[in-house]
């Protein structure tokens, strides 16, 4: 293994906006509430809160005013938001948001049906929200998806994740979230993919963000941390998925990678019971099976005792 730049990882927890975004059914707002407080309360330091995106686009998110307005907002804690365009932006900054994730792709197919733009033009759209944001200093975290493969091109060239990172970097996104949005990676081309990037963007400045579709989410964030990556996205119980990928299952489980990365030494400042709890309780609030294997086994466990 390599040698660690550090002792800890920063956990990005998106269950609340990539899983709710494209679980069937509309959560009520008080469940979402509680649930960004359950997991404030578990020791997560950034959560991604919701989604300032059009409500016809994702109905599920369409109360993002009022959850961002319900939630404690807990000390040292970070609650960025999605936002597409400038639109989303002023939502956002009008219930007193102060971080935001833009988002694009390595795939012009997917880009497009994402976000009805060219990957060219979804960066234009960062560049008057970047110019507020350095204003209103609200920071700014970026997204580029479709990493390892696109559901409508198949493959992507690592080039061009290299040029979309490199660019939404240099624009003033202080970090970037390489997603493989269909995870259809496996560990060593996420980890080419990864180093490739890292050739051009601070190793510091990035971070993975792998949905477990076929299985290799954990495996790859395996992979990524021992390459050097230090930030790694997850949602509780492997909520979700992305309505614009048909058939792309949750992000990797926040609890199996909690487990992951304690086992491997590594200090991540979440209570792992707190965690695997809340993860219990979202999954029969919405009335889903539990996607983390050890919030599972735990369960399993303390029902046998
Ligand atoms: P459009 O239809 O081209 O937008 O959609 P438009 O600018 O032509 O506006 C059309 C209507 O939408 C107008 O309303 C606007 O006011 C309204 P109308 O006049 O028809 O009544 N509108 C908005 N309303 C509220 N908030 C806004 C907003 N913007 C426009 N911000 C648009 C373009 C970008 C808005 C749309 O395509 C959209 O919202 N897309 C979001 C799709 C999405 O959320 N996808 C999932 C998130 S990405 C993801 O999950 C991947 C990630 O996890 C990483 C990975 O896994 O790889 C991040
Ligand atoms: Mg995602």
């Amino acid at each position: 293994m390599n040698e660690p730049m550090n002792d800890s990882v920063r956990i990005v927890e998106v269950g609340p906006r990539d899983g709710l975004q494209n679980e069937k059914p509309i959560v009520p707002t008080a469940t979402k509430i509680a649930l960004i407080d359950r997991l404030s309360a578990a020791g997560l330091r950034s959560i991604e809160a919701t989604s300032f995106v059009s409500p016809k686009w994702i109905p599920q998110l369409a109360d993002a005013a009022e959850v961002f307005a319900g939630i404690q907002k807990f000390e040292g804690v970070s609650y960025p938001v999605l936002v597409p365009n400038l639109q989303g932006y002023e939502r956002a900054l009008a219930v007193g948001v102060r971080e935001v994730a833009l988002f694009t792709g390595a795939s012009e197919a997917f880009t497009r049906q994402n976000i009805n733009a060219s990957i060219e033009e979804s960066i234009d759209r960062f560049r008057p929200i970047l110019e507020r944001a350095g204003n209103d200093g609200v920071r700014v975290r970026g997204y580029v998806s479709t990493t390892l493969g696109c559901p409508y091109q198949g493959a992507v060239d690592v080039r061009d994740v290299v040029r979309v990172a490199r660019r939404i970097h240099d624009l003033g996104c202080y970090e970037v979230s390489l997603g493989d949005t269909i995870g259809v990676g496996t560990p060593s081309k996420a980890r080419a993919m990864l180093k490739a990037v890292a050739d051009e963007v601070p190793m510091g400045a990035l971070a993975v963000h792998f949905h477990d579709t076929r299985g290799q989410a954990l495996a790859n964030v395996f992979a990524c941390v021992e390459e050097g990556v230090r930030v790694v996205d997850a949602a509780v119980s492997g909520l979700g998925g992305c309505p614009y990928a048909t058939g792309a299952s949750g992000n990797v489980a926040t609890e199996d990678v909690v487990y992951l990365l304690h086992g491997m030494g590594f200090v991540t400042g979440v209570d792992l019971d707190a965690l695997v709890e809340t993860g219990q309780w979202i999954s029969n609030e919405i009335g889903r099976l539990n996607g983390s294997k050890f919030g599972r086994a735990l369960a399993a466990t303390t029902a046998a005792a």
